[in-house]
């Protein structure tokens, strides 16, 4: 088992069909022991059975609120004493900015996307080095709509490439601990955030007909490249976005 003795957080579980399920899945599978973050009370009775099958903790985590980053890892590091690796699964924008034209992104939009998508890892990641005392590896969620324009993806698809860039700066802060910053570009799964995309089964479709594969991709081909992130086996990666889409961005005319 590639996590055996590891303990792991793993933020943003909404349901069986989150990107961060797959994560928990795989990495309970490899042995890893743990922390599921789940947002707020609405969302907390689709959450807890899924942590219980898999004799996970569970916890609320606002990443809008330092005070609920405060009390979240003063509890895991009160009942764990140290995380092996954090994996980063969050990303929110209003609805009516992932429709139509990216140049009609308001500030309050902009800001709200960049801070739930982008600074909560920047923030998590604060936390790094006191909770991850015996060095550790860090994974944020992507998209290639950080790379190339994607239609309607608009400003998620600059939280993005902020998010990309923060993985890079990050692994440069935090590698002097022996932490790990990476990235996965994720191809496009159907999730809950994804639904709120607009055309976004369209994009699915383009992706079966034209990526390597032939196909799309799913949590649990995420979750399994989590794995790999998170173990020993990836101890010289930092600093990387590794694109897991059945090969849909390598492809030009
Ligand atoms: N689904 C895709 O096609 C796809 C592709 C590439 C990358 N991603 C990325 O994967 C990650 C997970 O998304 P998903 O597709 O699994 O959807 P999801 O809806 O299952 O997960 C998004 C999570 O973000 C959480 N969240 C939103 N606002 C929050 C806040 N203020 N505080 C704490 N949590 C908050 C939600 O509760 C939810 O658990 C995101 O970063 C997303 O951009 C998704």
């Amino acid at each position: 088992m590639l996590l055996r003795n590891k303990v792991g957080v793993i933020l943003g579980v909404a349901n069986a069909h989150s990107i961060a399920w797959g994560c928990a899945l795989h990495t309970h599978k490899e042995g890893a022991e743990l922390i599921l973050s789940y947002l707020n009370d609405k969302i907390r009775p689709r959450v807890a059975p899924l942590a219980e099958s898999i004799s996970a903790d569970f916890m609320e985590l606002d990443v809008t609120d330092d005070e609920s980053f405060k009390v979240f890892f003063k509890f895991i590091k009160k009942k764990y004493g140290k995380i092996d690796f954090l994996i980063h699964s969050i990303a929110f924008a209003n609805k009516e900015y992932l429709r139509g034209k990216y140049v009609n992104t308001s500030r309050e939009g902009f800001s709200l996307a960049l801070n739930i998508s982008t600074f909560s890892l920047v923030e998590a990641a604060k936390y790094a080095p006191d909770i991850m005392s015996d060095g550790g590896s860090i994974i944020a969620m992507t998209y290639m709509g950080s790379e190339k324009v994607v239609g309607s993806y608009n400003v998620m698809g600059v939280a993005k490439a902020a998010l990309e860039a923060s993985v890079r700066y990050l692994a440069k802060d935090l590698g002097e601990h022996n932490i790990r910053v990476n990235a996965i570009s994720a191809g496009p799964i159907n999730t809950l955030a994804a639904r709120g995309i607009g055309g976004f089964s369209k994009v699915l479709d383009i992706v079966k007909e034209k990526a390597p594969l032939k196909r799309n991709i799913s949590i649990d081909e995420v979750g399994k490249t989590a794995c790999f992130l998170a173990s020993d086996y990836a101890s010289g990666i930092t600093g990387e976005v590794l694109h897991v889409d059945a090969g849909f961005n390598i492809i030009g005319v």
